[in-house]
């Protein structure tokens, strides 16, 4: 067996459902599942029940990740309509601010473009805003990220015309930045009859053969790779009004992997999306004395049931996977090895980005 070392992985993009859904996941099985899938950094999602909007509901995410995360986190605050200067207030504790400007799951929506116009202008321009954009919302994005100044980053982009956009902003010098996920990455609509109709139920939808080829064809433009892990439980997924998302922490990377190995992009590239562009984008220090061994040519096949996350299925069940994380290193501590999770909850820390609150959690932590 040969194995190769790269750098523990950044997934700017989960939901780990503390607080609110711990049926569905919570920070010690979510953080377990990135370990297994070679992530040692995770972003967490605000869309949470109640949603993470303010000083309070902040405090009691860090308070329930602090005991019982695995890896290392962030967490992004959401933008509701009447929060503009309490999220502005509370940039420098927090990896971005996350904008719905369409329907997934939750209530975190902004609906207003006035509400988009004033987060902008409010919130610092250094930091990023991450917005959930789909189609034409994408263009109103860019443009009032323009107009304002503000730091875009577009999340899961998944269609062609989409990523065309995107290119063409680039093109003109934007500095708009992007993600894609492996589910757009690999699969489209016509997959949902083998995963099942509410559990193929994603947002972004799963798109088309031509969108997953645009995506393909547009690597360059993508900076980023984010699974957007999105646990619910079968029995949702299964029910009367399955919601929308993939469980996907622990079959990113050979999917990203398979990449490579198609020869669409060398390793580099890859440690790119997965390392140094999420950690220059999000303002994220470095991790040291970490790492993971890889062995990217054992071959297995995905099963849910033998997954680390609560949800415990995945839409690529039955899949031959190729390449495979043996061990995870995570500051200098062995946090996983050959299928076991070795990291105690709350062994993970926080990755603020601002030095002034990292000192202070360091005099905290003692
Ligand atoms: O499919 C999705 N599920 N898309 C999202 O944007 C949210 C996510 C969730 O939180 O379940
Ligand atoms: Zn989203
Ligand atoms: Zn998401």
């Amino acid at each position: 067996m040969t194995t190769i070392r790269l750098p523990g992985l950044i997934d700017p993009h989960v939901h780990l459902r503390e607080p609110g859904a711990v049926h569905k996941e919570d920070f010690d099985s979510g953080t377990a599942a990135a370990l297994a899938g070679g992530f040692t950094c995770v972003l967490d999602m605000p869309n949470n029940q109640p949603p993470i909007t303010d000083a309070a509901t902040l405090a009691a995410k860090r308070a329930a990740a602090r005991a019982k995360a695995r890896c290392d986190y962030g967490f992004y605050l959401g933008a509701g309509t009447d929060n503009v200067a309490t999220a502005a207030g509370l940039a420098a504790q927090v990896v971005g601010l996350k904008l719905y400007l369409d329907q997934t799951y939750g209530p975190l929506r902004l609906d207003a473009l006035s509400s988009l116009i004033e987060h902008a202008e409010r919130w610092p321009r250094e930091r990023p805003m991450a917005v959930h954009a789909e189609g034409r919302n994408i263009a109103a994005a860019i443009l009032v990220a323009q107009l304002t100044g503000a730091r875009l980053h577009i999340c899961h982009v998944s269609r062609a015309d989409e990523i065309d956009l995107i290119r063409r902003a680039r093109d003109r010098g934007l500095e708009v930045t992007c993600e894609a996920t492996p589910h757009h990455l690999f699969l489209t609509a016509a997959d949902a009859a083998a995963i099942g109709a509410g559990r193929a139920e994603v947002r972004p939808r799963l798109a088309d053969a031509r969108d997953r080829a645009a995506l393909r064809a547009h690597l360059a433009v993508i900076d980023c790779f984010a699974t957007d892990h999105a646990p619910h439980t079968l029995a949702e997924k299964d029910g009367d009004n399955p919601p929308p998302g993939f469980p996907g922490l622990e079959t990113a990377l050979p999917l990203y992997l398979a990449l490579v190995h198609e020869g669409l992009l060398t390793l580099d590239e890859l440690i790119a999306r997965t390392v140094h562009n999420p950690r220059r984008i999000f303002g994220l220090p470095a991790q040291l004395d970490t790492w993971i061994e890889v062995d990217p040519d054992a071959e297995w096949v995905a099963r849910g049931e033998a997954m680390c996350t609560r949800a415990r299925w995945t839409p690529f069940e039955g899949w031959r996977m190729r390449g495979r994380v043996t061990r995870v290193v995570l500051r200098g501590q062995l946090a996983y090895e050959n299928g076991k999770v070795l990291a105690p909850p709350g062994s993970g820390r926080e990755v603020l980005t601002n030095q002034e609150t990292n000192s202070h959690q360091e005099k905290e932590n003692g």
